[in-house]
């Protein structure tokens, strides 16, 4: 049995989680900073970084405490502490890189960095039923858009990628542009509800066969143009229609990376599987679905527990000293 600590402070959410065997979620605390980055319509860097700082160390008794895990005369009451080092915002990736490395070495008990894909990919380990491999897996958040091969534990082939703005990003600047509150993808899930996707028709970016790689800017410019021409526009129509292009593309590249690869087996991980049309609509692919519960979907310590878990699993656990890397793609690691 193995008994792991999970820190996330990659970008605006401090989370803190303990999992055992790398499934089984035994506490789980996320103190979110959204309402505090909400007044600037985004996340501030440094506001970020300061106020993972201000809280690690509290979520961390809390986590500990609530698995009913307490240290005693300096003995660790976990295995092991595992924290994302990339990417994400550097100053907020240091914080917990930092705590996390520092705790380990007093504890005398491995440190291990987890890449935050790498992380959403785990998510789905978290959930009631776990994919075998190989399966694909659609990352959607608000740095990635991308389709990754996993053909073995470990070993990932990114499949596509976006060209230019992620599905989350392109969701909070839309919702900007409607006024609508940050983060936007849950504001405009939201709006949607009451609106008619069908009534305006937006672009969905690179969409041939020709390439699985999405592009996301041209929709939102299409939405930008589409406001400054009839202002009058309702908004929950307007976020209807845009949620129903965003999601569209996504399925319609998914599909085609099913039938390329022939992988019959689908996870969808990141901020943006959150979004109840996409999980509605990722029914209708020609393929077993495997969702995390929408708690693991926004970033948090679980995650990361379990994706270290697997690396110590498999002896491919990353080097203690790994620095943290505010740009670093998955394959390289
Ligand atoms: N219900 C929803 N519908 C659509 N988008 C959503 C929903 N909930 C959250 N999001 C989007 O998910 C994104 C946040 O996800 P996440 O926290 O995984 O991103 P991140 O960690 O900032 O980026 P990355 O994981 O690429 O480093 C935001 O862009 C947010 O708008
Ligand atoms: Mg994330």
């Amino acid at each position: 049995m193995s008994i792991i600590v999970g820190i996330e402070t990659s970008c605006d959410e401090t989370g803190v989680s303990v999992v055992e065997n790398g499934t089984r979620v035994l506490s789980n605390v996320v103190a979110s900073q959204i309402d505090v980055h909400r007044v600037f319509g985004g996340v501030v860097p440094e506001i970020a970084s300061r106020m993972h700082t201000e809280v690690i160390s509290q979520l961390m008794q809390q986590a500990l405490s609530d698995a009913g895990l307490e240290p005693t005369n300096n003995t660790a009451p976990v295995d092991a502490i595992a924290a994302t080092f990339g990417p994400g915002l550097m100053g907020s990736l240091l914080v917990g890189l930092s705590f996390g490395r520092a705790l380990a070495c007093a504890w005398q008990i491995p440190f291990l960095p987890v890449h935050h894909i790498e992380g959403h990919l785990f998510s789905a380990f978290l959930g009631e039923s776990k994919p075998e491999f190989p399966y694909l897996a659609l990352v959607v958040s608000g740095g990635h858009t991308q389709i990754i091969q996993c053909d073995a534990p470990h070993q990932y082939q990114i499949l596509a990628s976006t060209r230019d703005d992620a599905v989350g990003e392109c969701f909070d600047k839309v919702a900007r542009l409607l006024g609508l509150p940050y983060p936007g993808g849950p504001s405009i899930q939201k709006a949607a509800e009451t609106g008619n996707s069908a009534a305006f028709r937006f672009p969905c970016g690179l969409a041939t066969k020709d390439t699985l790689d999405f592009s996301y800017s041209g929709l939102k410019t299409a939405v930008l143009y589409m406001l400054r021409d009839h202002p009058e526009a309702s908004v929950p129509d307007v976020a209807a229609s845009f949620q129903r292009a965003a999601v569209d593309a996504l399925i319609m590249k998914t599909a085609l990376a099913i039938e390329q690869s022939g992988v019959r087996r689908l996870v969808i991980a990141g901020g943006v599987a959150a979004n109840k049309c996409l999980r509605e609509s990722a029914a209708s692919l020609d393929a077993e679905l495997f969702l995390p519960p929408f708690v693991y979907c926004l970033d948090n310590g679980a995650m990361i527990a379990a994706a270290a878990h697997s690396r110590m699993q498999h002896h491919c656990a990353l080097p203690h000293d790994t620095p943290a890397a505010a740009s670093i793609p998955l394959v390289v690691v």
